[in-house]
């Protein structure tokens, strides 16, 4: 009886989920379509062509293009107009709208893909969707069925946008002109929305972020697909068996994912286990007492924040006394210290400052954050004067690798990309994924640690105020570091998560570069210069791409991949956009970088728009 109910929900459960989770991953009701206005074409006519059950008329048209049409008796010609469509989940199958074309004398589906729907359809669509001889469609009053197809924006690439441009490309466009021509100026996230498209080859749709009417940029809305049919269903289900639907479903979907999401999930798992705050105390704890063969004085784990909190003797013991030998940093907060802690190696730093209640609130709440990619915080001690006691990571910080300082070997270039998407990964987990969600706010390169496998780690999470994301009180005072501060932070204290998107765009020009945030004149301070500055004027020049090179970090020699290498040039200047709106979120750089460093691995660059499956996949699609 047993087994065959579980065969018969599991049966079920398939079933169900595969019916919740169609082929549309999302829905969002509306699309645009950048109609090439060709010559004798007129909005009357695209009005009619471009009929739907949004009922448009000149006038809407007008509405979404207002710069480009002043006057809707004359619409220029040769200009790309959008006009809005409704965009659906078809057939279970993709995302489009099919319209509904009446055909007049001579037409040809040569004709009403390439001219009447200015090739926002193909020929082999229309041959699919109708059944009449392609060079003999019978006229009078016959209808055609036009399918264009449709995006609704990808959560893993930006939560930003939600309205999107089919757009399909012409012969001498490039992605820089595509972008010029939509007004959407980053073309890392146009290439992220457009995997392995490459915007040159002169046909083909691709999908842009579009404005709607108030000329604004419509966010992703929330999901309405997958799990939502499953709440559904569960709710239709009722009780127990709907709890365990949606459970299943969960599980399932997951399971299908696995590759895309294993980082969200680990990320999700971390998310629990920070919050679990009642369990057995730290990890470090159990990793203490497995190690050290018997459970360490004071760790009896009855009392949580106990295993967190150390005595000053102990410390003290662990550094040899906070001995000279002991010591292996400095920074604008205090020193760091190597030690010896119940058999585990530390960072000890001894802050200049005295903690305040709500500071040591905070301390406890980051002893539960964890993270692959952030340096743990283990615990703390508050006598005398603040200490922190950090995991220890063997490898220095990447400013050091990079300026060669403690006779480091030069980092080759698939390690800097991986620095950087370990880094990025860190960061999006602060921003995103924990309870509350964090800005850093002193992201650089001497925060951001290298472990013994090379990957990047980010360190002092915690060290600067932490602000809560849309908390209104200003900050007390200036947090960061010169040459990684956002114009709307240095100037008016303004902290969002785009502050630390700007400090990792000026961190991934060091890693290019191998130069300081701040490059300084050697004697005249006033010919100081901000490494973006530098980079800005490499790519105002009329050749970027010649002048890039002379930026490139000489101990790379000639051993690196130029197209990856102008790449991050992209995403970093993405990042230090003055308007911290248009900068990335770091969810959208994880995965810039992901489909990069999947490239960079073996140096072969070209192999990258060919592996249409893996950046499909890395794309969430
Ligand atoms: N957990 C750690 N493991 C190993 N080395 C560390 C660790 N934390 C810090 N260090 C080293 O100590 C140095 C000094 O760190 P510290 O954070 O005090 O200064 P900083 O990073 O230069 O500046 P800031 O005070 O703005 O963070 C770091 O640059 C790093 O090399
Ligand atoms: C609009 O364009 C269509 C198609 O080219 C044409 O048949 C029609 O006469 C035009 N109408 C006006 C008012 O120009
Ligand atoms: C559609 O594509 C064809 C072939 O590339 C081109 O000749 C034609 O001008 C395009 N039509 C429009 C309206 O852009
Ligand atoms: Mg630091």
């Amino acid at each position: 009886m047993k087994p065959m109910l579980g065969i018969l929900i599991s049966v079920l459960v398939s079933v169900f989920c595969s019916i919740a989770e169609s082929k549309c991953s999302k829905e969002c009701d509306l699309a645009l379509a950048s109609y090439y206005v060709w010559e004798d074409s007129n909005l009357t006519f695209i009005a009619k062509v471009m009929q739907s059950d949004l009922n448009i008329t000149p006038d809407t048209i007008v509405s979404y293009n207002k710069q480009k049409i002043p006057n809707k008796d004359s619409v220029g010609q040769d200009i790309r107009i959008n006009v809005p469509f409704p965009c659906n989940c078809i057939n279970d199958e993709y995302l489009g709208y099919v319209f509904d074309y009446t055909v007049r004398t001579g037409d040809t589906y040569t004709t009403v893909a390439q001219t009447y729907y200015a090739n926002l359809t193909t020929y082999q669509s229309l041959q699919t969707n109708n059944s009449f001889d392609p060079n003999m469609i019978p006229d009078v009053n016959t209808r055609l069925k036009v399918p264009v197809t449709c995006s609704c924006g990808s959560s893993s690439v930006s939560r930003e946008y939600g309205l999107f441009i089919t757009y399909p490309l012409r012969p001498n466009e490039t992605v820089e002109k595509v972008a010029a021509e939509t007004g959407f100026n980053s073309t890392t996230l146009l290439q992220s929305y457009n995997p392995g498209v490459d915007f040159s080859q002169g046909s083909g749709l691709v999908y842009i972020p579009g404005k709607d009417q108030n000329d604004t940029y419509p966010p992703l809305a929330s999901s309405k697909s997958g799990l939502a049919g499953g709440v559904i269903a569960g709710i239709a289900i009722g009780g127990v068996a709907g709890v365990l639907f949606i459970a299943a479903c969960i599980y399932l979907g997951y399971y299908r994912k696995e590759k895309v999401e294993a980082q969200s999930l680990l990320a999700l798992s971390e998310d629990l286990s920070a919050q679990n705050e009642h369990g057995l105390g730290s990890s470090f704890e159990k990793e203490v007492t497995g190690a050290g063969g018997g459970p360490a004085p004071g760790l009896t784990g009855i009392t949580v924040d106990k295993s967190v909190e150390f005595s000053y003797e102990e410390l003290a013991t662990a550094t040899d006394n906070f001995s000279m030998a002991n010591k292996i940093g400095q920074g604008g907060f205090g020193a760091v210290y190597y030690a010896e802690l119940r058999g585990e190696k530390a960072a000890i730093k001894k802050m200049d400052m005295q903690a305040s209640k709500e500071f040591l609130a905070e301390l406890k709440v980051l002893t539960r954050v964890h993270h692959l990619n952030l340096v743990r915080l283990i615990g703390y001690c508050v006598e005398d004067s603040l200490f922190l006691v950090y995991e220890f990571i063997e490898n220095g910080n990447l400013s050091q690798h990079l300026r060669g300082s403690s006779g480091r070997d030069p980092l080759p270039w698939s390690a800097r990309v991986q620095i950087a998407l370990d880094s990025a990964r860190g960061l999006e987990y602060i921003h995103e994924h924990t309870v509350p969600v964090y800005i850093h706010r002193d992201i650089k390169s001497a925060n951001i640690l290298i472990d013994k496998n090379f990957r990047g780690k980010v360190a002092d999470f915690g060290l600067t105020k932490l602000t809560e994301v849309g908390s209104t009180s200003l900050p007390t005072r200036l947090v960061g570091t010169f040459g990684y501060m956002p114009p709307e932070y240095a100037k008016y204290g303004d902290v969002s998560t785009k502050v630390d998107v700007f400090a990792f765009g000026v961190v991934l020009f060091e890693l290019i570069s191998a130069k300081e945030a701040v490059v300084r004149a050697n004697d005249s301070p006033s010919e100081s210069k901000g490494l973006i500055g530098l980079f800005e004027d490499v790519l105002n020049q009329p050749e970027p791409k010649e002048h890039l090179r002379k930026l490139v970090d000489p101990h790379l020699g000639d051993d690196y991949p130029f197209d990856s290498v102008w790449k991050v040039t992209m995403l970093a200047n993405a990042c230090t956009h003055e308007n911290p709106q248009i900068r990335p979120s770091m969810r959208s750089i994880v995965v810039a970088l992901m489909t990069l460093s999947s490239t960079t691995e073996d140096w072969d660059v070209g192999s990258f728009y060919n592996n249409q499956a893996m950046v499909n996949l890395m794309s969430g699609r």
